[in-house]
């Protein structure tokens, strides 16, 4: 008898602007891309992962218990948390995860691998669940199971992104508005190579040192106006005072791209790129040597409209705005990139897609 077997394509992320915003009740600016993770699920008597990634075949059991294999912890937490829902018995299945989507290059294959597990499970087990419902589960099973405090952001638009369009998402309201992107400059994704790990900390820190700034000054973030926080420098002391000026930027900057987008206004666009670039180097402090290489090479472009880190930061991948394709200036960049940091950078094109789906 031939086994039960279905497929699901789960996409990646960019984030056009609004960094470490989203769990600050903030402005973000995603959109899902043609990147992807492929997740099947095919009928067993026994729980199964497999992941083409890490060239791993892993039996478990769906209990509560962490696994020491990292990667297993985001499967076995999206599976979980989706029961945990419908408190319903379900029969086993082995799981396969390939992809071309790149692990750590902040382009978020970690929302990428549990939004598709997660709504793979809806499908197969006919759970119903809506897609909003899909990213909060997966969101929660990321917070909870595997321990890293992200915002909404990514599962948002891995369960619900569009084609063509970018996601405009006040994540305090959750409220989500689709912004189109005909005549869009072309968007160029640098692999830096440095992977990145939000799992070890450094991410949790950042949203911790929020939380802090909040409580000296009694107001959330999202209410703070650059005055306040000028006013309360002295007592912020010098590391949250930086924090909460991205922050708070970092909101503005957002509503100003969707200003210039409607307005087609690419160069004031690219602009802000740069300044969220700048704003998460020095003031957040997530970026990396390497990637601000690679920016500052950018810089020197003229069709180059603006270029930034995206997503969690320590690594990961910077986006370009340009009035034209990049190859050659782009092949120059790597010589000198992989002769300064004998890392090497991958180039991609890339274009936005529908958010998770059945093949
Ligand atoms: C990671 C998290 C997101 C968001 C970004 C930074 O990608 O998963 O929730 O916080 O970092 O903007």
């Amino acid at each position: 008898m031939e086994l039960l077997k279905y497929t699901f394509k789960s996409p990646g992320r960019i984030n056009l602007i609004g960094e470490h915003t989203d769990y600050n009740d903030g402005y973000v600016l995603p959109a899902a891309i043609d990147k992807y993770t492929y997740i099947t699920f095919e009928e067993s008597d026994r729980f199964e992962a497999y992941s083409k990634y890490f060239d791993q075949c892993i039996e478990f059991l769906l209990d509560e218990k962490k696994e020491k294999i990292e990667w297993l912890n985001y499967v076995k937490g999206a599976l979980l948390y989706t029961l945990k829902g419908t408190k319903r018995e379900i029969s086993p299945w082995k799981i396969e995860i390939t992809g071309d989507l790149p692990l750590g290059a902040g382009l978020s294959s970690s929302a990428s691998l549990m939004v598709g597990v997660v709504y793979g499970l809806s499908h197969v087990e006919n759970l119903g669940m809506s897609r909003q419902e899909i990213a909060i589960t997966a969101h929660k099973a990321e917070n909870e199971f595997v321990g890293v405090n992200c915002g909404i952001m990514d599962q948002y638009v891995v369960a619900m992104g569009k084609k063509d369009t970018l996601m405009f998402i006040d994540t305090l309201s959750k409220k989500i508005e689709y912004v189109h992107t005909e005549g869009f400059p072309k968007m160029t994704i640098i692999d830096s190579g440095v992977k990145h790990d939000l799992a070890s900390g450094d991410y949790n820190k950042r949203q911790m040192e929020c939380r802090e700034a909040e409580k000296i000054v009694g107001l959330k973030l999202r209410k703070m106006s650059l005055d306040t926080i000028d006013k309360n420098r002295k007592i912020l002391g010098n590391t949250l005072y930086k924090r909460a000026l991205h922050v708070v930027n970092e909101n503005v900057r957002v509503l100003k791209a969707i200003d210039a987008i409607q307005k087609s206004n690419w160069k004031d666009l690219g602009r802000l790129l740069y300044a969220s670039h700048e704003s998460l180097r020095d003031f957040y402090e997530v970026s990396t040597e390497e990637i601000d290489f690679i920016v500052n090479e950018l810089k020197k472009i003229d069709v180059v409209y603006g270029a930034r880190m995206i997503g969690g930061g320590f690594g990961g991948s910077v986006l370009i705005l340009s009035k034209r394709d990049l190859s050659e200036e782009l092949s120059k960049i790597k010589i000198k990139y992989e002769n300064e940091f004998s890392v090497k950078m991958k180039v991609y094109s890339v274009g936005l897609s529908d958010g998770v789906q059945s093949l």
